[in-house]
């Protein structure tokens, strides 16, 4: 990668070349809540957004449901998604928007997506909630893992300096929201919540580095990170900024149901 791209690069893209699996804010114990709240069947048809670099993909896979369907908006992630899935007779990757999926109307039971709502403007997230509420069947449910903001009552103030510090160091104009406006996204798109999961939002954290990635991997990042003088000084800024604003971030994991 070049210093040029590096500089540039939005900040999971940066961590998923240093070797990184889990980019999402609630960490691997956030997203296995999120599906066992899900409580997926062999019968039951799932849909993904932004499945990325699959972590969550072999997860869900494993649990064997009757069809997995991939939307991935970046076209490289979505070819090698449909390389890693392309033995399996129930998987499929569509190179799309989440917010036109093309998929049927009312054709799934459960929509499921990670740290992609966070990184688009308001009424983005909007279109995106109300494709997952078309896809849907009756009482189907849609589980979303995304970074939150706390209180509820935060000051606009606070709100707009983490949302600049966070555009400056990931490169995404992250808009994290707080509970209450995750939810009320989803209620205005007739979503009923169900359950809520939160945890601290600690992505870049060596505890939970090594309890996402296990002992091999972290050395392996750790090693990569040392060894890219560029990539380090992007990851160590993002840490910098997730640690100044620590009280005030969160991840929530959301479980809404189509009525
Ligand atoms: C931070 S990564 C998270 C990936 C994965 N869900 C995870 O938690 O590891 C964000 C992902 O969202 C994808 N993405 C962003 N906007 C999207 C959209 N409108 N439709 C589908 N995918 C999208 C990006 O291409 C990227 O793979």
């Amino acid at each position: 990668m070049s210093n040029k791209t590096i500089n540039t690069e939005q900040g999971h893209w940066i961590l998923a070349k240093m070797g990184k699996r889990v980019l999402r804010p609630g960490g691997k114990a956030l997203t296995e809540q999120i599906i066992h709240s899900l409580n997926i069947q062999s019968k039951d048809t799932v849909v993904e957004f932004a499945p990325g670099i699959g972590y969550t993909a072999d997860i869900l896979l494993d649990k064997n449901p009757y069809q997995y369907t991939g939307i991935e908006l970046n076209e490289e992630a979505a070819q090698n998604l449909t390389q890693k899935v392309n033995k399996k007779s129930n998987a499929i990757i569509y190179n799309r928007s989440a917010s036109e999926t093309g998929l049927e109307t009312a054709c799934t039971d459960i929509v499921m997506g990670e740290a992609m709502l966070t990184m688009q403007a308001d009424n983005r997230k909007s279109e995106i909630i109300r494709e997952a509420f078309r896809i849907l069947k009756k009482g189907g449910l849609y589980g979303i893992h995304e970074l939150g903001l706390k209180p509820d009552n935060i000051s606009e103030e606070t709100k707009h300096t983490i949302q600049r510090s966070l555009a400056q160091t990931i490169k995404v104009n992250a808009r994290p929201l707080t509970q209450k406006e995750w939810c009320h996204l989803l209620e205005q798109e007739g979503f009923v919540i169900k359950t809520i999961h939160t945890s601290p939002m600690h992505l870049l954290r060596a505890s939970r580095v090594l309890s996402d990635e296990g002992i091999w991997r972290t050395l392996k990042i750790g090693f990569n990170i040392l060894t890219h003088g560029q990539a380090r000084g992007r990851i160590l800024e993002m840490r910098k900024v997730f640690e100044q604003h620590e009280t005030y971030m969160a991840a929530y994991g959301i479980i809404a149901e189509k009525p």
